[in-house]
């Protein structure tokens, strides 16, 4: 097949995926209008790549590809200069000797940056993309195309852009046998069963898209590292994930285990100051080296969740990343060693601990002590990706020794693949922080850039999203969430605005309304999800000792995890103060920990995260802590159902497959935000015993608990009375009991009924919160009940047009089927056949199915038929009835 006709078939392909989302920001959709007449008469038709390399070829099939997408052109390929206007790429160096007359001189330029610059001479004019080394080459390749899709003048260029930081990597949470930790894509892209897949397409086409970003690095193995990543009958095949990569000018790391040379090596030790160990690491580096001569480095994550570390030998955490360092330098390699270090075991009775003070108790004073080409790789916040944290103070600290600011791509604790938050505003709001580290002025992003005390190996760390899905993240939007870290890393200084306009103008095209009705969304989501999960600085309120998702108050209580907000009857919060408190605050430059340290001058995002309170606390607006609790999870519910009628009012205007998808995730998304509202504000009315002021809380009109309803076959499990668990908090904390790894099943649960019986809530085998249930209570249609179950209720209220929600429990292990009655006629029916995060009937797996434009009547009777299956239990919670919304 000629280049030309792969090209054009790559192309009718690309059209015929496109709207999987397979494409992500890389559509190339054909223009129209205005713009379409712009960029034709901008954009010469003639190209010239003057450098030979394999990365400059992926820039000329890049700029064909694109051209060909969005501008309906084939591009001539031409060589040297060619004597008509075309676009010429090519390094200062290809363009000095090729045209000497351009004097084309750009002393500013560094690796990795690109110029675009537009020469004229006589009648003809040149787009010439400038670099200084291959990648950048590409880089501005791609930095035109972009320009182009989002209808910006291209005509006269002189844009000079280099990127913020050297390190630009993403981190890959993959295990060997293809599972993804915390990944909500799909599959892993690199492994299966043990092995590097045969067929890397995608990781080829992953490379383009990271490519397109300007992302330089990519780690490629789980962090909680398998130490066979180190066995020599591995290192040919990632050699073939490294040759996938490397037209991108992407080059791989891989993450290894601490203990290596003795679980691989067989020595008897791995004391890192043992010269046995010393050779282990330095010979196996090189035999790495041997297969990919241009491996960028490894992460290693070390003394941390149970992992082992240099503290098994009484080593510092320079000893550990030394020696692997000295084995890396001879090739240029780095290593990225984890600040993400942290005991799980802590007493929770006791109010001095604090795992947010770990990261800087552990490393501040070995600043100095790490090789050059060692990085410590450090969490925005002090705790775990929270939806609010203060940024880590380890961020602030480091004087003589690279950093770099770990971002989470992946949405562990941000509703996962099921829900929309963008996360651009989250991260900027870290990346600006002013650290006060040498004066005023040093934002943590200048920090982690190495800006502020010249460490030249600093920059930025995403966990990425990305598995063998078709739209690569599980869902539509969640990409924006890749494409807004690899803007950031290459330019922090961007707006949030500017970096989700460009997502949604490459992603859904250029409509105005469009536009406008995406931007605006995205842009609130992260508030949005922070109104309905944990606001004030309270952290996600999901359960951190099973799934990460379903909403669950106590569970970071009464364990050794350190997640610990401290709601009790009184108040909320952890006193990070020094006067009184854990002594957090004082790990901040003076002039941070002067703010943090008083009630009146923390900012109420962060009120709880530092400080513990009253409910009858005034946040700076005169309202009470508890109230703006209540009224901020009616605000998130309030957000979300704005965004799907936002979003249906694109109907038409997206195309269909898209629209539809996001439409079913956004009512999902509202179904969980109403879960979540209710069992945090029930929870926190029955602690404090403060009822809402507005008097919401326990009152949901037009709902009819299943419970009261007529029951045929349907029996009612009774989950307890919400609120403070009394047990919880005789307990002793539990060391580190946290759940089945991500990837196992857990265990059966038919709906177990009351509290587990160890006392505290949380974990795949203990019972559910009894506030993810509405009213303490649900029905379910157990196995010796003759199938299909019913719960039926007789209308009241007066005639018109409704929508009926049922809240239902939809677990992985079966799918129900329900139907909905009027009388004698079906209006609706489902499956619970949803793929939830949630093992358990709990919050997480609670489901609303809303069917909208029933006609009612006093008197007629509303009846749900629940038919179980496998071992789901066709449970029901509720029947709202609303008026309809139409
Ligand atoms: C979180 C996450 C783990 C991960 C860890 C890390 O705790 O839940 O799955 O291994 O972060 O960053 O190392």
């Amino acid at each position: 097949m000629s280049k030309l006709r792969l090209v054009s078939f790559l192309l009718s392909a690309a059209a015929l995926y496109g709207e999987t989302g397979a494409s992500a920001w890389l559509r190339y959709a054909p223009l129209d209008g205005p713009a379409l007449t712009a960029s034709r008469q901008a954009v010469q038709p003639v190209l010239s790549v003057l450098d030979s390399s394999p990365i400059a070829g992926s820039a000329r099939d890049e700029i064909i590809r694109g051209i060909r997408g969005m501008l309906d052109r084939v591009p001539r390929l031409e060589s040297g200069i060619p004597q008509e206007s075309a676009i010429v790429i090519g390094t200062l160096a290809e363009l000095q000797a090729s045209a000497p007359t351009w004097k084309l001189q750009k002393p500013d330029l560094i690796a990795d940056g690109y110029w675009l610059k537009t020469v004229t001479v006589g009648r003809n004019r040149y787009t010439v993309i400038a670099a200084i080394n291959e990648r950048g080459l590409l880089y501005g390749s791609f930095a035109l195309l972009r320009k182009i899709a989002i209808g910006e003048p291209v005509l006269q260029l002189d844009e000079l852009s280099n990127p913020y930081a050297p390190v630009r990597w993403v981190n890959h949470w993959d295990n060997l046998a293809g599972t993804i930790e915390r990944g909500y894509g799909g599959r892993s892209i690199f492994w299966d069963a043990g092995k590097v897949r045969g067929d890397l397409s995608r990781v080829s086409d992953y490379g383009r898209l990271l490519a397109s970003l300007g992302i330089n690095g990519c780690s490629i193995d789980n962090v909680n590292a398998d130490p066979k990543i180190m066995s020599p009958e591995l290192a040919p095949q990632i050699a073939r994930i490294a040759d996938a990569f490397r037209p991108w000018g992407v080059r791989i790391a891989v993450s290894v285990d601490f203990t290596s040379p003795q679980k691989i090596g067989g020595l008897p030790t791995f004391d890192p100051l043992d010269a046995k160990v010393v050779e282990f690491w330095k010979t196996a580096i090189d035999k790495l080296y041997q297969s990919v001569p241009d491996l960028a480095g490894v992460v290693m994550k070390a003394d941390s969740e149970g992992r082992q570390g240099p503290s098994a030998y009484g080593r510092t955490h320079a000893d550990a990343a030394n020696v692997v360092a000295r084995a890396l330098k001879p090739h240029g390699g780095l290593i990225f060693y984890r600040g993400f270090v942290y005991d799980n075991h802590m007493d929770w009775n006791n109010p001095k601990n604090d795992r947010g003070r770990a990261a800087w108790d552990n490393f501040h004073d070995l600043d100095g002590k790490f090789d050059d080409n060692a990085v410590i790789q450090i969490k925005n916040g002090p705790i775990d990706f929270q939806v609010r944290e203060a940024p880590s103070p380890l961020l602030g600290t480091l004087e003589k020794t690279n950093e770099a600011l770990e971002l989470q791509i992946t949405q562990e604790y941000f509703g996962q693949s099921k829900y929309n938050v963008n996360l651009v505003p989250y991260w900027k709001d870290t990346m600006d922080f002013d650290m006060h580290a040498k004066g005023a002025g040093t934002p943590v992003k200048a920090l982690a850039a190495g800006k502020v005390f010249h460490q030249p190996n600093s920059g930025f760390v995403g966990v990425s999203n990305i598995g063998l899905d078709d739209n690569w993240s599980g869902n539509q939007l969640s990409q924006g969430n890749l494409y807004g870290f690899g803007r950031l890393a290459w330019n922090p200084d961007l707006s949030s605005k500017q970096i989700i306009d460009e997502w949604t103008k490459l992603t859904f095209g250029l409509n105005p309304k469009v536009v406008d009705t995406i931007d605006a969304m995205q842009l609130s989501t992260w508030k949005t999800f922070e109104h309905y999960t944990g606001p004030l600085g309270l952290q996600t309120l999901t359960d951190i000792v099973g799934d990460h998702y379903s909403v669950n108050v106590e569970a970071s209580e009464y364990n050794g995890w350190g997640q610990w907000h401290r709601a009790d009857a009184k108040g909320v919060g952890m006193d990070r103060t020094v006067a009184t408190g854990t002594g957090f605050i004082g790990q901040y430059r003076p002039e941070v920990a002067k703010v943090f340290e008083s009630e009146a001058t923390t900012p109420d995002d962060l009120l709880l995260f530092l400080h513990h309170v009253p409910y009858t606390y005034k946040l700076h607006d005169g309202k009470t802590v508890i109230q703006y609790l209540y009224d901020a999870h009616y605000q998130g519910v309030e957000e979300v159902a704005a965004y799907v009628q936002q979003w249906k009012a694109l109907k038409g205007m997206v195309d269909e497959q898209r629209y539809n998808q996001v439409l079913t995730q956004l009512e999902y998304q509202h179904g969980q935000a109403i879960v979540w509202r209710d069992a945090v504000n029930v929870w926190f009315e029955a602690a404090s015993k403060i009822p809402d002021g507005r008097g919401r809380v326990g009152h949901w009109p037009g709902r009819v608990e299943a419970e009261s309803m007529t029951l045929a076959g349907y029996t009612v499990q009774d989950w307890g009375k919400p609120g403070i668990d009394p047990r919880g908090i005789a307990k002793t904390p539990a060391p580190g009991t946290r759940g089945a790894p991500v990837g196992q099943p857990g265990p059966p649960q038919a709906g177990a009924p009351g509290r587990g019986a160890g006392g505290g809530r949380g974990g795949f085998g203990a019972s559910p919160p009894a506030e993810d249930a509405s009213g303490g209570k649900i029905v379910v249609c157990t196995a010796g009940a003759a199938a299909p179950c019913s719960a039926s209720t007789k209308y009241t209220g007066v005639a018109g047009t409704y929508s009926l929600n049922v809240e239902y429990f939809d677990t992985p292990n079966g799918a129900s089927h329900y139907r909905l009655f009027v009388g004698k006629q079906v209006v609706d029916e489902w499956v619970g056949d949803l793929r939830l995060p949630s093992r358990r009937m709990d919050a997480g797996a609670s489901t609303r199915h809303t069917t909208e434009g029933v006609a009612l009547r006093p008197g007629d009777e509303i009846r749900i038929e629940g038919k179980p299956d496998g071992m789901e239990t066709a449970a029901l919670d509720y029947l709202e009835i609303l008026p309809d919304k139409n």
